[in-house]
Order: structure tokens, then C-alpha cells, then sequence
């Protein structure tokens, strides 16, 4: 299952320098020098990228320096760019390495990393996840208002002070909200996964101040906050969360709310990219 070639996997290696690679890939593989806006697409939100805009060019992530295999099936492992009607660039990742699988964080946030080497000011970034709220439904897409990080980990390595003040930038929400006024939001918590979490550790989290919990998304928005980018998170809510709902949870579950969802918020998605 590993990829040994991994050139991040080298602790003396840069991963500055292997993003900027990374980036010079993509240029020559798409022919697009510059790209403006990156967008991660996570459970639910693939269909996005055919509403973005034109499609100038697909590549499978695995011809990208530093990209790993694709864990899951389902989701896509491909780099797109996509050129919106009013002539931006977005970079759509559809290749996203979760932290649960124990590849390192340098593996988590390379897409990140790459998408900052590759010209790109904002992120996006979109998972599915458990609603914590009792009032949100499977299907409901929410904003991140902020994080906690549970992981016990960071994609910052040495003495590296970052600020995470409004790391979720109040600015995109507001201008999200222009596009669907009814627009929820919540603190996202990233847990380690692959297991969910159990009805004490959701009600852990309640108590912390989180809405939303999750396996993705905290740490490469650290990293796109390194990296100087503007950043936006979505959650679709694919189920509550263990405890919240009274049903237990399943993989096939959070795939199918997943598809259900799809169309409407595919749209949603589209269109804030294109006011961006
Ligand atoms: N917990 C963690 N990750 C998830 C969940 C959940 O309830 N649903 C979808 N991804």
C-alpha cells in the first residue's frame, strides 16, 4: 500500500522545495502558470468542480511530485484546473491524504503547501463531517467559524509561531452568506479517526465549544494560514454525531447523505467560488 518514493517521507528533505516542485509539476502538466484560488473537495462536494467552470485540465495526482495515493475510494484522486466564467484559476484537489492514515502530517498538508507554490491566495477547503447541533440535519452544508485541533499535532515544524486569530476568515463567510443567507456555522474539532468518535468524546468536544466533528481539515488550514492564504471551510453535516443521533454510524451512511447532498451544495459551492 505505500508509496516508498515518497520524496516527503525524507525527514531532510524540504517540504517547502518539494510543494514549489510540486507546483512546477502542475504548471507543466496543465499549462496553466498561475493559479488564484485552491479548493479541497471532501465528502459530498466532488461534483462541484463540473460547476466551477471550464475544465482546462485533469490530472491524476499521482503524476504530482509528493502526492500520495488516494486511501479511499470514492475519493477522486485528481488535480483539476478549472478557469471560472470570469477568468480565474481555481486548482481543485480532489486528492486528499487524511491524517488517519499515518503517512505524517508533510503528507497531509502537501496539497496545501502546493496549491500556496502554485499561485493560489485562497483555500478552500470542504469535508464531511458529524453535526453536533441537534438542529442540523444529514444534507445541511455549514460554515467553520474556527477550530480545535485535536490531534495533538501541527503542521509547523521547529520554533514556527503562527497566528490563528479569524483563521477562518470572517470576510468569505460574510461574503458566503451573500450567496445563502441561511448559512449555518460552527467550530470544527479534527479527531485523529479512522474510528468515530464515541458518544462521551462528541459530548467531550460540546463541552469545548464544538459543533462539528471531523477527521480533516484543522491542519491544513494551519498550513494554509503559513502560507499567507485567505481561508474558507465548509462541512457538509453527512449524520450526527455518535450520541446525537441515537442510531450508530456508518460509513455507507455518511456516503449516501454524501450523495444526496451533492446537487444542491455542488451548486452552493460554485457559486461562492465564482463571487470570491
Ligand atoms: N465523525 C467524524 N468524521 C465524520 C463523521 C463523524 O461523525 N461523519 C463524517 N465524517
Amino acid at each position: 500500500m505505500a508509496d516508498q518514493t515518497n520524496p516527503l517521507d525524507d525527514p531532510s528533505a524540504d517540504p517547502f522545495a518539494i510543494a514549489a516542485e510540486a507546483a512546477s509539476d502542475i504548471h507543466r502538466l496543465t499549462g496553466v502558470e498561475h493559479h488564484d484560488i485552491a479548493v479541497t473537495l471532501g465528502s459530498g462536494w466532488s461534483k462541484a468542480a463540473e460547476l466551477i467552470g471550464e475544465t482546462v485540465a485533469t490530472i491524476p495526482a499521482t503524476e504530482v511530485t509528493g502526492f500520495s495515493k488516494p486511501a479511499l475510494e470514492g475519493h477522486v484522486g485528481t488535480l483539476r484546473s478549472i478557469v471560472t466564467p470570469d477568468g480565474k484559476h481555481v486548482l481543485v484537489i480532489g486528492a486528499r491524504t487524511h491524517y488517519y492514515e499515518r503517512h505524517g502530517v508533510r503528507r497531509v498538508v502537501h496539497s496545501v503547501r502546493t496549491a500556496a507554490a502554485a499561485g493560489a491566495k485562497t483555500m478552500v477547503l470542504t469535508n464531511g463531517a458529524g453535526g453536533i447541533k441537534e438542529t442540523w440535519k444529514a444534507g445541511t452544508p455549514v460554515l467553520i467559524s474556527d477550530h480545535i485541533n485535536l490531534t495533538a499535532d501541527s503542521p509547523l515544524e521547529g520554533a514556527t509561531f503562527v497566528d490563528l486569530t479569524d483563521l477562518y476568515s470572517r470576510r468569505l463567510r460574510d461574503l458566503a452568506r451573500t450567496i445563502d443567507p441561511t448559512l449555518d456555522e460552527g467550530v470544527y474539532c479534527q479527531f485523529t479517526g479512522p474510528h468515530y468518535e464515541t458518544p462521551a468524546e462528541v459530548q467531550m468536544a460540546k463541552h469545548l465549544g464544538g459543533h462539528i466533528v471531523g477527521m480533516s481539515t484543522a491542519l491544513e488550514a494551519i498550513a494554509a494560514r503559513q502560507a499567507g492564504m485567505e481561508v474558507l471551510g465548509f462541512s457538509l453535516i453527512t449524520n450526527l454525531a455518535a450520541g446525537i443521533q441515537k442510531t450508530p454510524l456508518s460509513h455507507a451512511e455518511v456516503i449516501e447523505a454524501g450523495r444526496e447532498a451533492e446537487p444542491v451544495i455542488s451548486g452552493l459551492l460554485a457559486r461562492v467560488i465564482g463571487a470570491l
